[in-house]
């Protein structure tokens, strides 16, 4: 699925990295979760000793909810529970209602994320159809390791090319270049960021701190400022944003020849939340032996549940900004696809998905 001809402007204007964007959606507030749905089964995509509760559980259960003394978003894992064996630990997984097309730019204001042994979490995006729709990682780490780590995820023919035009900050990690999610065990184009500040108690500490992702044509990228280093064009509740304003990228995965041509690759983005336990990653025994001692799920996810307190996100808020004139929301319709609207930037103007103008918009 991609976007056509929307009144002949997509063709007329070309995203790229450094340019203005406007605000279109906000996720804060006592309305935070509104826009999400959640999973409500078990995971049966990671492998996880998890199950993500429906919106019902995470309310009665306090797993999901607005801190009204903060009015922050807490998305949590089961601290309480005692789990017995061979079930697993109630957590969440929530997806945004809304898809965001190149062009775009997410910001998420987090105090505290996730962390401990058999913590798997994550704040990421993905297309529908997946992997031909692309996967970006955002933020992601297992157990107890102390860097957050960026990645993408596609068909084959991506890569992260590490050539001058990269804008990756040179004292940033880079694990694995080919984004294939069929290759290296589905890796991924893995960027670790460098500071300690961007994941575990160090994060939480500092507190906090803004990760901003940028999907233009010309690049995806992914900067990170901690508390302290937030610049005042994000810190200020902006309505408006320019990326060139916020120094080099701390991962940057260009388009063109021997890079990852954002075009063919990636298809509008549903942004996502979601905390498992142990599963394909966490609890690889390769993986899990680098951070925690004894077995992910014996030891921990029906161990202790005091495990948990350090496992959950504080979010702020999370708005993404679309380039200016260019329509980027894909608004979840009614049935399926046949409802989805489209918010264009900068006018803040709802439209329904049929006609506009005139012309046929086709998503
Ligand atoms: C996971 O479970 C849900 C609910 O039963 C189902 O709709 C979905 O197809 C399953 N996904 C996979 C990958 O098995
Ligand atoms: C990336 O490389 C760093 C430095 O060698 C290492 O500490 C980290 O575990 C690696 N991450 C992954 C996912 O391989
Ligand atoms: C920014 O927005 C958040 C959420 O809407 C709010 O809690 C915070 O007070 C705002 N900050 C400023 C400086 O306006
Ligand atoms: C569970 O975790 C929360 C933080 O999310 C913490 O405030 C609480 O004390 C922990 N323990 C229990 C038993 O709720």
């Amino acid at each position: 699925m991609r976007i056509a001809t929307i009144l002949g402007l997509t063709t007329a204007l070309c995203a790229s990295a450094g340019t203005t964007y406007n605000v279109v959606q906000e996720y804060a507030g006592p309305t935070f979760f509104d826009g999400w749905d959640f999973y409500g089964n078990f995971d049966n995509l990671t492998n996880g000793d998890a199950i993500f509760v429906s919106s019902s559980e995470a309310t009665s259960q306090r797993l999901a909810y607005v801190d009204p003394s903060t009015n922050h978003a807490i998305i949590k894992v089961d601290n309480t529970s005692r789990v017995a064996f061979n079930e697993k630990r109630n957590t969440v997984r929530i997806t945004s209602q809304d898809r965001f097309a190149i062009g775009s730019v997410w910001v998420a204001d987090m105090l505290h994320v996730p962390y401990g042994c058999s913590v798997w979490p994550a704040f990421w995006s993905q297309a529908p159809a997946w992997p031909e729709g692309g996967e970006i990682d955002t933020f992601e780490g297992v157990n107890q390791v102390t860097r957050n780590q960026m990645a993408l995820h596609t068909n084959p023919g991506c890569s992260l090319r590490q050539d001058p035009t990269s804008l990756t900050q040179t004292s940033s990690i880079i694990n694995s270049t080919n984004c294939d999610s069929a290759a290296n065990e589905n890796s991924g184009c893995v960027v670790t960021d460098p500071s300690l500040q961007s994941y575990g108690e160090v994060f939480a500490k500092g507190g906090g701190g803004v990760f901003v992702t940028e999907f233009a044509e010309e690049g995806i990228s992914v900067w990170f400022f901690p508390r302290d280093l937030v610049p005042q064009s994000l810190s200020s509740n902006t309505t408006s944003l320019d990326t060139s304003k916020l120094g080099k990228p701390t991962a940057n995965w260009p388009s063109g020849p021997g890079g990852c041509d954002i075009n063919t690759f990636f298809q509008p983005q549903n942004l996502i939340f979601d905390i498992t336990l142990c599963g394909d990653f966490a609890g690889a025994p390769n993986v899990f032996s680098q951070t925690c001692s004894g077995k992910c799920y014996n030891d921990y996810v029906i161990g202790d549940p005091s495990t948990y307190d350090n496992a959950y996100f504080d979010v702020a808020s999370v708005r993404v900004y679309g380039e200016v004139g260019k329509q980027v929301v894909l608004q979840k319709g009614q049935s399926g696809n046949s409802g989805i609207g489209i918010r264009v930037s900068g006018l803040g103007v709802l439209v329904s998905s049929l006609v506009i103008g005139g012309m046929m918009v086709m998503i």
